[in-house]
C-alpha cells in the first residue's frame, strides 16, 4: 500500500545545519560549541523541588493556564527586575518552551495573508511559525556588521498588511543586546500603527558587563503590544524540560490562550511546581550573568592571539568570531572543515539568513564546562 501523496505545509524545510553539525560533531568526536545548550548540570536544588512535587502527587493536568504559584512567581520577578506588574491570572501563561509561545503568539493573531516583519539574522523557527500560520514573513536585515536594528528600514517594511514585528534580545546568534534608546526607537516607530510585538527574551538573564536587559516590559508603548516571552530552559541550565513564559496585555493573552488550550493545553505540573518554589530565591537568575560572564571571558581570553577574531558578546551565551582571517571558505564549508579537521563544531551565521548572506562569521555557544572550553581554546589557537 502506498501512502497518500499531500503538499507539504513547509516545503522549504529540510534538515537544518544544527542536525548535520550535531552529527559531525559526534561522529568526529568534536568538542561542540555549535548548537546552545549547556554541557553540566542544573542546580541539584531544582531537581529535589520537582521530585519532591511528584512524590507529593502533583501529577495530574494543572490549570489550563499553567499553575498560580509558578504565574505568581514570574509576575512578581517581572515586577522587581522591569517595574510593571503583570496579573497573573489575565497576563502570564505557561508554555512548553519558548518555542510553543512564539508558534502560539503567532497562530493566535497572524491571519492568512497577514506580514509579519523578522529581523535577519533570527532564530530558525520564526518564519516557519508565520508560514503555517498564512502569513507572509518580510524580512529585514539587521545592519551588517554590527547587527544594530536599522529603523528606516523596518519603516519601510511597515505596511497596511503588518500585524507583527518580531524582535530578539539578548540577540541569537549575533550576541548584541538592543539598547534603551533602541528600544524607545521602536516605541515611537510602533506608536501610530496597530502593528503587535513578539519580544523573544529567553536570554534576558543574560546580559553582560554591567548592562542591563531593555525589556519590552520596561517600555509602556511596547508593553501595551507585546508578547514577552522567555524560557526557563535558558536561565536555570534545563533547556530539556521545555517549559517557558508569555506575558501580554489582558486582551493579548485572551486570544493567546484560545490557541493554547487546543495546542498543549498545559504544560506538566511538577516541573511547574518546582518552578515556582526555586523560584523563591532570586540569586541564581541574578547571578547569571557573572557566571557566564567568566565563561565568555575564559573562552575569548583563550583565543586571543588566535587568527580568529571574536566579536563582542554582550549577551546570550553565544560568541561570534569572524573567519576571514584564517580560511578562504565561506561559512559552512569553513564549519564542516573544522569539526572534521580540528574537532570543534560551530554554527555558519548564514544559517539564520533568509538569503544564506554569507558575511564570514560563525557562532561558537559558551555554556560548557571550564574545561571544555579550555579544550576548544586549545584546538581553536591551533588553526
Ligand atoms: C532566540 C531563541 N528563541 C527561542 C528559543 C527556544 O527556547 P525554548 O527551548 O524554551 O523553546 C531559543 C532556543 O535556542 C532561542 O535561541
Amino acid at each position: 500500500m502506498s501512502t497518500p501523496q499531500f503538499p507539504s505545509k513547509l516545503p522549504k524545510v529540510g534538515t537544518t545545519i544544527f542536525t548535520t553539525m550535531s552529527a559531525l560533531a559526534s561522529q568526529h568526536q568534536a568538542v561542540n560549541l555549535g548548537q546552545g545548550f549547556p554541557d553540566f548540570g542544573c542546580d541539584p536544588r531544582l531537581v529535589d523541588a520537582v521530585t519532591a512535587a511528584m512524590q507529593a502527587g502533583h501529577n495530574q493536568y494543572p490549570p489550563m493556564t499553567g499553575m498560580p504559584q509558578l504565574r505568581e512567581a514570574v509576575a512578581a520577578k517581572m515586577e522587581a527586575l522591569y517595574g510593571r506588574r503583570y496579573d497573573a491570572n489575565a497576563e502570564i501563561t505557561i508554555t512548553a518552551g519558548a518555542t510553543q509561545a512564539i508558534l502560539t503568539a503567532i497562530l493566535a493573531t497572524v491571519h492568512a495573508g497577514d506580514e509579519v516583519i523578522v529581523l535577519d539574522p533570527c532564530y530558525d523557527s520564526y518564519v516557519p511559525n508565520i508560514e503555517l500560520a498564512g502569513g507572509k514573513a518580510v524580512r529585514v536585515p539587521l545592519t551588517p556588521g554590527s547587527f544594530r536594528p536599522d529603523f528606516a528600514k523596518i519603516a519601510a517594511a511597515i505596511t497596511p498588511r503588518t500585524r507583527l514585528l518580531i524582535i530578539n534580545s539578548p540577540h541569537n546568534p549575533s550576541a548584541t543586546i538592543w539598547s534603551d534608546a533602541e528600544m524607545r526607537e521602536l516605541e515611537d516607530l510602533l506608536a501610530p500603527t496597530n502593528v503587535l510585538l513578539i519580544s523573544d527574551e529567553v536570554y534576558e538573564h543574560m546580559v553582560y558587563d554591567g548592562q542591563l536587559h531593555q525589556s519590552a516590559a520596561r517600555f509602556a508603548g511596547l508593553a501595551a503590544r507585546a508578547f514577552i516571552v522567555s524560557s526557563f530552559g535558558k536561565t536555570y541550565h534545563v533547556t530539556g524540560w521545555k517549559v517557558g513564559t508569555v506575558a501580554a496585555p489582558t486582551a493579548l493573552t485572551a486570544e493567546f490562550r484560545k490557541v493554547h488550550q487546543f495546542n498543549v493545553f498545559t504544560v506538566n505540573t511538577p516541573m511547574q511546581l518546582g518552578l515556582a518554589s526555586y523560584m523563591q530565591d532570586p540569586a541564581p537568575y541574578l547571578e547569571l550573568p557573572a557566571f557566564y560572564q567568566a565563561k565568555r571571558d575564559l573562552f575569548s581570553q583563550g583565543l586571543q592571539g588566535s587568527r580568529l577574531r571574536l566579536l563582542p558578546s554582550a549577551g546570550t551565551y553565544f560568541t561570534c568570531a569572524d573567519i576571514s582571517s584564517v580560511s578562504e571558505l565561506g561559512e559552512a564549508e569553513f564549519c564542516e572543515w573544522l569539526v572534521k579537521e580540528h574537532g570543534v563544531a560551530a554554527i555558519p551565521l548564514s544559517a539564520f539568513y533568509g538569503d544564506g548572506f554569507d558575511q564570514r562569521v560563525v557562532r561558537f555557544c559558551f555554556a560548557k564546562k571550564d574545561d571544555t572550553l579550555r579544550e576548544a581554546v586549545q584546538r581553536l589557537r591551533r588553526l
